[in-house]
């Protein structure tokens, strides 16, 4: 372990970013110095972050000159493209939040809880999953890990946050009337079955993330998935329905304290009092919230669970800096 370390934020003025530096803050590292970034927008503007004000700096090409040790970027993929090659070139260890490596074999995709090791063999990289991927993966692996998952069939209920301040903005601005304009229609009364563009074989590419991001992180590249993700007029925390069938035979209350017993779940079922997860109740958490645990009479061994998470934080931040304690903590 380093007496200092040297972390940089990019996109610290963004929603992921501003809540990355919420969640540095609760952490209180005392062994770290952070810079933070942003594009030229924002260049210049304070902003408060552990009790003084910091100012925004613009990214450059330059910016990496400067010897981080860390990098948290939370600034969009052609960013991640561009400047984590630069950062990484500069001996700069780059957990990213977009999802342009997350798919490349040389780069690890990391949820703590599951697969922690791999961000160890890091070449320079670690890509952070998806929202939706990392809370959706979490009750799944110990499942999987005693049952053997044969099929999942995943249906998404994603909020405005996932989209970015333009998300919000869209949501905020349609209840007062005004058209979208981050969303193809109005978000405000509506659900969107479209998230991310759309490919030629029909899905969308929120979708493939969800498809091909699940097999990586559970090591099984041929699991059959199909998944279908929808825009729905919530602000923050996306739920999740998971369909899912096993090969082997399971007991409901076995599965429920597989899942109660896993790091960061916690499991909220109790339908007699009306006791199951929203996304109001998971909102600043950083655990996924369980609930709807029930048997599918559809097929042989089939399972279903209703799942939110706080897409900001374990979607996004949370899982970044969890990643970096580790790594500053080896
Ligand atoms: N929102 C979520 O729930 C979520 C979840 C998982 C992953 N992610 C990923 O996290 C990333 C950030 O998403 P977000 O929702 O926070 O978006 P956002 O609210 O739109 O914020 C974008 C941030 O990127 C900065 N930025 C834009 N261009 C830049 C440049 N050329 N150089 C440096 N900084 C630049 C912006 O700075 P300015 O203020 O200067 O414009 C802002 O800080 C994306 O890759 C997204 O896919 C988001």
């Amino acid at each position: 372990m380093k007496n200092k370390y040297k972390v940089a934020i990019v996109g610290a003025s963004g929603i992921v970013g501003r809540t990355a530096l919420k969640v540095l803050e609760e952490k209180a590292f005392p062994n770290v110095e952070y810079t933070l970034f942003c594009s030229e927008k924002s260049a210049g503007k304070k902003i408060e972050f552990l009790g003084i004000n910091y100012i925004l700096q613009e990214l450059k090409e330059t910016s990496f000159n400067k010897n981080f040790d860390y990098a948290i970027f939370c600034a969009g993929g052609d960013v991640s493209k561009k400047y984590i090659p630069i950062a990484v070139e500069h001996n700069c260890v780059c957990i990213d939040n977009s999802s342009i490596y997350r798919m490349d074999p040389e780069v690890p995709l990391v949820v703590p809880e599951i697969n922690m090791q791999e961000a160890y063999k890091n070449k320079g990289i670690i890509a952070n999953p998806n929202c939706s991927t990392i809370q959706a993966v979490i009750p799944l692996k110990p499942l999987d890990d005693k049952y053997s998952i044969k099929r999942i069939v995943y249906s998404t209920y994603q909020a405005v946050s996932g989209a970015g301040r333009e998300g919000i903005e869209d949501l905020e601005n349609g209840i007062n009337g005004f058209p979208p304009k981050k969303f193809p229609h109005p978000i405000f009364n509506n659900c969107l079955p479209h998230i991310d563009v759309f490919t030629e074989d029909g899905y969308t590419k929120e979708e493939h993330k969800m498809i091909n991001e699940t097999r990586k992180i559970l090591n099984r590249p041929d699991l059959p998935i199909t998944a279908t993700t929808v825009r729905v007029p919530v602000l923050n925390c996306h739920s999740e329905s998971i369909n899912v069938e096993f090969e082997k035979d399971f007991d409901l209350y076995d599965v429920k304290q597989l899942l109660q017993n896993f790091p960061g779940i916690i499991l909220v079922d109790d339908t007699e009092k009306n006791y199951y997860p929203i996304a109001t109740k998971a909102d600043g958490y950083d655990e996924v919230f369980v609930g709807r645990v029930r048997k599918d009479f559809s097929v042989k061994n089939g399972l279903n669970l209703w799942v939110v998470a706080d897409n900001l934080r374990k979607g996004a931040a949370s899982n970044a800096i969890q990643i970096l304690e580790n790594l500053i903590n080896e």
